[in-house]
């Protein structure tokens, strides 16, 4: 029987257990799909330790990429054979095989390898739509400063090169030296390691004293309030996740001085039809096989060692993104 990662309750790293699970046929709109590669993202810290709150027994994992074994009725896209990739929801890529909707599922480019497509699927249709469509409301030009924080992680590293592509200056946060360094080197025009440096007088300095019409802030608690600091007036906050913890409420009072607007943005409201799915996943495989975004995969582990993997995402030793492999 083909092997899964399943919790049966939320909690630590040793909730993950290794069991054999049957796996039938697709039904009506399914496919089964057989991983050769499986994405590792932040979210499956939050769905693994509570923080989303989800039903039990769960399979782990929302990003993997491998061969279509079977389709059920209805599903018109995917065929038998086809090589697909995938960001969707409900979890279950931690498994060598699963059944799942077709409708977040796209064909892989075959000159891009399943270990790239299951690291850049969640992760760079993530930077797509932030980048593309989270936009502040007196647009983006190119030149224009936009703040990014942990610049150096798997969705902050496809962001750094996209937005150079783009034209955008984006200035980077991170949390050590040669984090920042990475930054750089993948086309951030400032890095600012923000367990030293205070990042909010930095932008100030960089912008000279204007601040940037956005801020991309997946960190969270710990960021939140100087990221409204680096904004100018008018900017947009596109807070986009919670790795120090989920930001605290606040009075919308806070953002009357320089009439700020902030957004709380989640890749699932965007790729909801298969149409702007697949129109999202060609931006994305456009910028990837021109060269301009390169999928950096500094981090691989066996299925069988995602204790360890999920360990090291938390414990902020990773870069770029990370693959399980089966
Ligand atoms: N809303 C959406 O649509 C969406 C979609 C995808 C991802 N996300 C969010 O985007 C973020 C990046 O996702 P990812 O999978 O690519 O992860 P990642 O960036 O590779 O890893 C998270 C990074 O967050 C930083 N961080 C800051 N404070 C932290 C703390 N207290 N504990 C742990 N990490 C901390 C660390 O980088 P430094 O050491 O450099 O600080 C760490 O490497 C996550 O917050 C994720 O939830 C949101």
């Amino acid at each position: 029987m083909p092997l899964t990662v399943q919790i049966a309750r939320h909690g630590g790293i040793e909730e993950m257990k290794l069991i054999d699970l049957p796996v039938g046929e697709p039904g009506p709109g399914q496919i089964r799909i057989r991983h050769h590669a499986i994405g590792l993202n932040y979210i499956d810290v939050y769905q693994r330790s509570g923080l989303y709150q989800l039903p039990m027994p769960l399979t782990l994992g929302m990003e993997g990429a491998g061969v279509i074994e079977a389709v059920g009725e209805g599903v018109m896209h995917l065929k038998a054979g086809d090589r697909a990739a995938y960001a969707s929801n409900p979890p279950g890529s931690y498994s060598e095989v699963r059944i799942m909707p077709a409708q977040a599922v796209c064909k892989l480019p075959d000159d891009i390898s399943f270990d790239t497509g299951a690291a850049m699927m969640l992760k760079g249709l993530t930077a797509q739509y932030l980048l593309r469509k989270t936009l502040p409301v007196e647009g983006l030009q190119p030149g224009d400063h936009i703040l990014w924080h942990a610049a150096a992680g798997g969705v902050g590293l496809i962001a750094c090169q996209w937005a150079k592509a783009l034209g955008y200056q984006l200035i980077a946060t991170a949390g050590s030296e040669e984090k920042c360094a990475l930054a750089l080197a993948n086309g951030a025009v400032h890095a600012i390691n923000y367990r030293v440096d205070d990042f909010a007088a930095r932008v100030r300095e960089i912008t000279g004293g204007q601040g940037v019409k956005v801020v991309y802030d997946s960190v969270g608690k710990d960021t939140w309030d100087k990221s409204l600091e680096c904004l100018r007036p008018l900017g947009l906050m596109a807070s986009f996740g919670n790795a120090s913890g989920p930001v605290p409420p606040f009075a919308p009072g806070i953002l009357a001085p320089k009439c700020l607007y902030v957004t709380r943005a989640t890749l699932f409201v965007h790729i909801a039809t298969r149409e702007s799915c697949q129109k999202m996943a060609d931006d994305l495989f456009d910028v990837v096989r021109s060269g301009q975004v390169k999928i950096h995969i500094d981090q691989r582990f066996p299925l069988d060692q995602v204790q360890a993997a999920h360990r090291a995402l938390e414990a902020r030793q990773t870069t770029g993104s990370t693959v399980l492999t089966v």
